[in-house]
């Protein structure tokens, strides 16, 4: 039998892909202790799963007829297209100084505010999180205290940056935020099929990626971009050929047209 307490501090609604990155790292750096914490989702084969590996939690299971656990703080981790089946019973079950912060993509602060009319803050974060280089906007509905926006913001500083951001950049941000590891992943994937292609070498993403590194630390150093550039593009030179190329291509706008599609995407879902 799980050792759980009775009145679990912490609640969370989904524990898929990310719900359960998150509780594996906050069980991990001791924020929570396993016991304080019960997580509920939708099918009686996750919460079978999700047994094996959160033991000391309570797992429950709508298709089993649990109905919802209270607590003071819940995570809503479901998909956003889940929320309707569950909004309902969340604002009623739960207790009336309950505090919530939802990690779904799509559906702002102030929506959910209205659905649960309680305090919610809204973290965008990314997958990224596991090697704690995640990069989190936090959005806080017109009734979330000071108080619960500094707690959700510790919550996520433990996996990286977390930034507070106004509502009406909310769409922008779930694109940057949650996406934006797949379109550097994609983009480091192309580059390494390339160079395997040209220089006939086996281990062309470690190659990219020490490129990338080398960037980076360079960047986060001399934090000044264009003087770099001069410094490495020689004029008449194979670099400044390469960066004229970029320009010609009008790499820059393809990459605002990519950013822009997975925006409004973004926007789009919130409402539906
Ligand atoms: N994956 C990412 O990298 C990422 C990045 C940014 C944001 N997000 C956001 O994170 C959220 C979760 O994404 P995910 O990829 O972790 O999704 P997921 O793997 O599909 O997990 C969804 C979870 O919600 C549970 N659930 C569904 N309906 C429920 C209900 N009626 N009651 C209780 N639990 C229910 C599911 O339980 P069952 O397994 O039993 O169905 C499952 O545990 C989404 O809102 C997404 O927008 C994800």
């Amino acid at each position: 039998m799980p050792s759980v307490s009775k009145n679990p501090k912490v609640v969370f609604l989904g524990a898929g892909k990310l719900g359960s990155l998150l509780i594996q790292s906050w069980l991990k750096d001791k924020v929570f202790k396993a016991s304080e914490l019960h997580i509920h989702v939708k099918t009686k084969k996750s919460a079978q799963k999700l047994k094996k590996l959160f033991h000391k939690s309570k797992i429950t299971s709508a298709e089993e007829k649990a109905s919802l656990p209270q607590a003071p703080l819940y995570v809503i981790a479901v998909k956003p297209s889940q929320w309707n089946e569950i909004k309902e019973e969340l604002q009623q079950k739960s207790p009336t100084k309950a505090f919530f912060i939802s990690i779904m993509a799509g559906i702002k602060p102030s929506q959910l505010e209205n659905d649960l009319k309680k305090p919610v803050v809204v973290a965008m974060t990314n997958t990224c999180l596991q090697v704690k280089g995640a990069l989190t906007t936090l959005f806080q509905s017109p009734s979330t205290t000071s108080s619960q926006l500094q707690r959700a913001k510790k919550l996520f500083t433990r996996f990286g940056t977390a930034y507070v951001l106004p509502e009406e950049l909310f769409a922008k941000a779930t694109a940057w935020g949650g996406s934006h590891p797949a379109f550097i992943i994609w983009i480091i994937q192309s580059l390494s099929q390339i160079i395997s292609e040209e220089l006939k070498i086996k281990n062309s993403t470690d190659w990219i990626l020490q490129i990338f590194e080398g960037a980076v630390k360079l960047l986060k150093e001399k934090k000044d971009p264009e003087n770099l550039l001069k410094q490495i593009a020689t004029p008449g030179g194979c670099t400044e050929e390469g960066l004229k190329a970029l320009s010609e291509l009008k790499i820059q706008d393809s990459l605002r047209k990519v950013f822009e599609k997975c925006s409004n995407k973004a926007e789009q879902m919130g409402k539906n």
